[in-house]
C-alpha cells in the first residue's frame, strides 16, 4: 500500500542554535591568585578555565537579543508566532524579559511572548512546549531563548562557578539540526539546594547538597525516560548535561553509566564528554542556557559525522526539576552550525583584572527611580542604556 504523506511521522526540533555571551571575562587563574588557592582546584577540580562577566551595559536582555537577532538574520521571521524566554535572572516580577527582546529584534506584534522559570531547567520545558505547539500546527515556528547570568557573593564557594550566556533556538517542523524524540523522562522534588529570594541579586547555594540533588534528580529522570520507552544507554552517541561547572557533567555521566550497568574510568568519561564541555569551560555557568551551550559545543567541535546519531540532553534545575530526552542529528546539520561565530565571540571577550571584576560585581542599580546611565562598555549589537522612572532602557549600539 502506498505510504500516505499524512501518515509520515513528523519530525520537530531545533533548526538553528545561536549563542551569545558577555563583553568581559575573568580567568580563574586570576581568582585563584587573589584567594591564594591552587589554580588546579578550578581547572581540574571543578573543570573551569574562564568565566564570562557582563559589562555594566549588558544583561540577560542584551545577550538574548544578540543571539535571537542572529537567528532571525539567517531565517527571517516567517511562521514565528511564539517566543518563550527561559531565565532565572529575571529583571522584572511582571514583565517578561522576552518582550524587550521582541522589540529590539523587530519581531511582529503577532508573536506571543512569555517568560518561564524553574532554575536552570526552564529552557528544556520551553523546548518541549514549543514542540507541542508545532505538533498542533506544523506551519508555526517557535523561538526558545535562554539567557542567564550566574552571580554568587564575592568570597563564597560559588564564586568560581559564575558565568553568563544566552542560547537562542529556532524550533520547527523538519528541523536542520536536531529532531527531538518523543520519550522524555522527568523528575521533580522539593529541595533547597540553590535558590534566590526576591530581595537578593546573588544566589544562595548548598554546594555539596546541590551536587547530590542534581545526581538524584538526573538519575530519576533517566529511570523515568527508560520507563517511557526511551532508548538504551548504548544507543547514545553523546550526552549533553547541564553544566554548572563541567566536572558536574562528569559526575552525572558516571552516575547514569553506573545505573546502566557500566563502570567508565574518569579518563573514559572525560573523553566521552570533552566536546560537550569546550564552551562551558570558557563561559562558566549560564544556568538555563548551559545544556544548550553544551549541545552547540558538541555539534561545533565533533570531528566525525554525527548525522543520524542520537544525542541525549540531560537538564537539571535546582529546587528541583530534571528531564532527560533524546534527539537525532539531522542530515546536512553542518550547514546550520555557527562554530566559527561562537569561537570568535568567546575569544573576543576582554579579560578583566581582579580589581575591575570586583568593581563590576559590586555595581548596583538604583532602586528609587532616579535617572541612571550605564557606561558604554560592551561592543555587542544591543545595550542596556540605563534606567529612568523605574524603567529599564535598551538601545541598539
Ligand atoms: N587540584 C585538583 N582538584 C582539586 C584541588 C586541587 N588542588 N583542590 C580541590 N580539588 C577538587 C576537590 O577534590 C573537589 O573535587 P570532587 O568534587 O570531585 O571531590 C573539587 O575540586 C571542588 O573542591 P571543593 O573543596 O568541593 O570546592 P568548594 O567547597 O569550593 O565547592 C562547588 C565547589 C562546586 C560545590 C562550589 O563552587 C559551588 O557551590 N558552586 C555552585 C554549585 C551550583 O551551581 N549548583 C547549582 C546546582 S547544579
Amino acid at each position: 500500500m502506498p505510504h500516505k504523506e499524512s501518515e509520515m511521522p513528523m519530525s520537530i526540533g531545533i533548526h538553528d542554535l545561536a549563542l551569545a555571551t558577555s563583553h568581559h571575562s575573568l580567568d580563574l587563574g586570576n581568582l585563584a591568585d587573589h584567594y591564594g588557592i591552587d589554580p588546579a582546584k578550578f581547572r581540574v577540580g571543578i573543570g573551569q578555565d574562564v568565566m564570562s562577566v557582563l559589562a555594566s551595559d549588558e544583561d540577560i536582555v542584551t545577550m538574548a537579543a544578540d543571539a535571537t537577532a542572529r537567528i532571525l538574520e539567517r531565517n527571517g521571521t516567517d511562521g514565528i508566532r511564539t517566543l518563550l524566554f527561559a531565565t532565572e535572572s529575571g529583571i522584572d516580577q511582571s514583565k517578561s524579559a522576552g518582550v524587550y527582546v521582541h522589540k529590539l529584534v523587530g519581531l511582529p506584534s503577532t508573536v506571543r511572548v512569555v517568560e518561564l522559570k524553574q532554575a536552570c531547567y526552564s529552557a528544556t520545558a520551553a523546548l518541549q512546549f514549543a514542540v507541542g505547539l508545532i505538533a498542533r500546527d506544523p506551519s508555526q515556528k517557535v523561538l526558545v531563548v535562554a539567557s542567564d547570568v550566574a552571580r554568587y557573593d564575592l568570597g563564597s564557594s560559588g564564586e568560581s562557578t559564575q558565568g553568563a550566556a544566552a542560547a537562542a533556538m529556532l524550533v520547527q517542523a523538519d528541523p536542520g539540526l536536531l529532531a527531538v524524540e518523543v520519550p522524555a523522562g522527568v523528575f521533580t522534588e522539593d529541595v533547597m539546594d540553590f535558590w534566590r529570594p526576591n530581595y537578593r541579586s546573588t544566589a544562595l547555594v548548598d554546594g555539596k547538597g546541590s551536587i547530590k540533588a542534581y545526581l538524584n534528580a538526573i538519575g530519576g529522570a533517566w529511570q523515568d525516560y527508560l520507563a517511557q520507552g526511551g532508548a538504551s544507554w548504548e544507543d547514545f552517541e553523546a550526552i549533553c548535561y547541564h553544566q554548572p561547572f563541567t566536572k558536574m557533567a562528569s559526575k552525572a555521566h558516571r552516575h547514569l553509566a553506573v545505573l546502566s550497568g557500566h563502570n567508565p574510568t574518569p579518563d573514559e568519561v572525560a573523553h566521552q564528554l570533552e566536546d560537550t564541555m569546550r564552551y562551558n569551560r570558557l563561559i562558566g555557568n549560564s544556568y538555563t542556557a548551559s545544556v544548550y551551550v553544551a549541545l552547540a559545543s558538541l555539534l561545533d567541535h565533533h570531528e566525525g559525522d554525527l548525522t543520524g546519531s542520537r544525542i541525549g540532553l540531560a537538564s537539571y534545575g535546582s529546587g528541583s526539576v530534571a528531564e532527560f530526552f533524546g534527539g537525532v542529528v539531522q542530515p546536512g546539520y553542518r550547514a546550520h552550525l555557527r562554530g566559527e561565530e561562537h569561537r570568535a565571540m568567546i575569544e573576543a571577550r576582554v579579560a578583566l583584572d581582579h580589581t575591575s571584576y570586583e568593581v563590576l560585581h559590586k555595581t548596583t542599580l538604583p532602586e528609587d527611580g532616579r535617572e541612571y546611565q550605564t557606561n558604554r562598555e560592551g561592543t555587542g549589537a544591543f545595550r542596556f542604556a540605563g534606567m529612568r522612572d523605574h524603567q529599564r532602557l535598551y538601545e541598539r549600539s
